[in-house]
Formats: C-alpha cells, structure tokens, sequence
C-alpha cells in the first residue's frame, strides 16, 4: 500500500492535469490528431505528487508508460469530447487544474461506424469545432486555480496572454513549439509563464520534470497566498 504523503507545499490539496493529443475519429480505424507525445503533463502530474497533492491525470494518446506512483489517478480518454467531460466531472472538486493536453481544434462532422471505403479521386472531410474545454472551465470558475499552455510557432508572447484573458487564466505557460529543445516530443521545454500582469517565471532549457517543478510550486504559492 502506498503511504499517504503528508508533507509538501500541495498536501490537501487536489490537481488535475490533462495530457496528450486528443484523438478524432474518421472511422475505426483512422483519425486526426496531433504531435504531443504527453510528456509535459505527466511530467506535472508527478512533480505535484511529490509535493503532496491528490492528483488526477486524464490522458488522451500518449506515448508515455502509465505513472508508476499508483497514487496518480489515470483517467484515459480519447477525443475532445471525452476529456471535457472528464474534466467537467472533475472541477468543482478541483484546487489546481492544468490543462496541458493538446485538444483538437476541429473534429470530423461525421465518425463512420465502419471503415470507409475508397471511390473516388477525391475526398472532403467536413470539420466542425470542438468545445474548448479551458474557456469553459474559465466560465465557470469558482475558487479553483487555473493554468493554460500555450503552443505557438512564433510572437509566443502576444497569443498567450490573449489566451490568459480571453479564457480567464490564472497563469499561461508558453512556449515556442518551434524552438529546439521545446514542444512536442522532447525531454526539455522553453517557457515563459504569465499571469495578467505579465511575465512571473522564465525558464531556459531545462527538463519538462524541472518546468513542472517551478510551474507548481508557483501554484502551490500562488494558491497558498490567496488562502491567507
Ligand atoms: N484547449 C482546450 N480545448 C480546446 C482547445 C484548446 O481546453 N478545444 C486548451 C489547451 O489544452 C491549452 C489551451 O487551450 O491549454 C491553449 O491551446 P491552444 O491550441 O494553444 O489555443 P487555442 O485557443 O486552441 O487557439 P489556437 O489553436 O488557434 O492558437
Ligand atoms: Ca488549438
């Protein structure tokens, strides 16, 4: 049995994190989604684990082992559709929620029940959006801390502060998935983190485990604050 961790700056306190690329069906066998491997969001779901916290963690496709600590509670889901309702069953509950799932933006009008055939020489696939999760979560915050990402290929900056208003944030994290040696796929990220004032953190180079560490504990004391 896992001994209950009673010390660290999360004890008490419950975290979500969500991970990985969502998945949108075409049909049984094909589908539309993205580069995220996963990494960063397990990567958080362990550091706020080591800091105490009760932590949840809803994963869609990843290419990362399931946490060994059985105290991360692993919720898989597929598509957009399912981890919103994942993380809506989650909220009321939740303390800190960060969302570093990569969602798809749009997913197929239709998913066929079985495997499409080929015919002709052309082929349209009809995309409709999909609910963005964190500016519904932004909508209908309560106490709850919230913590966006922001992938983006250039002027990081002026689209993830857009994102921290625009849905209400808490805090953004930031980063250039265009850089080396951050985004999807590495062991190490770039980011800058901001809250509606501006810049609160700049991390270089380091490893997705360190960003997490340093994203954390500035919930942790963000969180904390607030409580006083
Ligand atoms: N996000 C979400 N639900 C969606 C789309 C995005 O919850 N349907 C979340 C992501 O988990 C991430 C944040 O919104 O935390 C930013 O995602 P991003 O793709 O950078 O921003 P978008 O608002 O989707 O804008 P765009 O893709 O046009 O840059
Ligand atoms: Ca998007």
């Amino acid at each position: 049995l896992q001994k209950e961790k009673t010390s660290g700056p999360l004890v008490g306190k419950k975290v979500v994190i969500t991970a990985g690329g969502t998945v949108e069906r075409i049909d049984p066998v094909r589908y539309i989604s993205n580069d995220s491997s996963g990494k960063m969001g397990f990567a958080l779901a362990r550091a706020a684990r080591a800091m105490g916290a009760e932590v949840t963690l809803i994963a869609a496709r990843t290419d990362e082992a399931p946490p060994l600590d059985p105290a991360i509670h692993l919720v898989r889901v597929e598509s957009a559709q399912d981890m919103y309702e994942a993380v809506m069953d989650r909220w009321t509950n939740c303390d800190i929620m960060v969302k570093a799932a990569a969602v798809a933006d749009y997913r197929p009008r239709q998913s066929s029940e079985s495997k499409i055939k080929k015919s002709g020489d052309t082929m349209t696939l009809e995309l409709v959006k999909t609910t963005d999760i964190l500016e519904s979560l932004g909508k209908n915050k309560d106490k709850q801390f919230l913590i966006g990402f922001a992938a983006e290929t250039g002027n990081a900056e002026f689209f993830a502060r857009d994102k921290l208003i625009r849905k209400n944030l808490d805090l953004v994290v930031a980063n250039d998935v265009a850089m080396e040696g951050a985004g999807f796929g590495t062991d190490t990220n770039i980011v800058k983190v901001y809250d509606a004032e501006g810049l609160v953190l700049d991390l270089p180079l380091a490893s997705k485990d360190e960003v997490a560490r340093r994203i954390l504990r500035l919930a942790a004391d963000r969180v904390a604050g607030a409580l006083i």
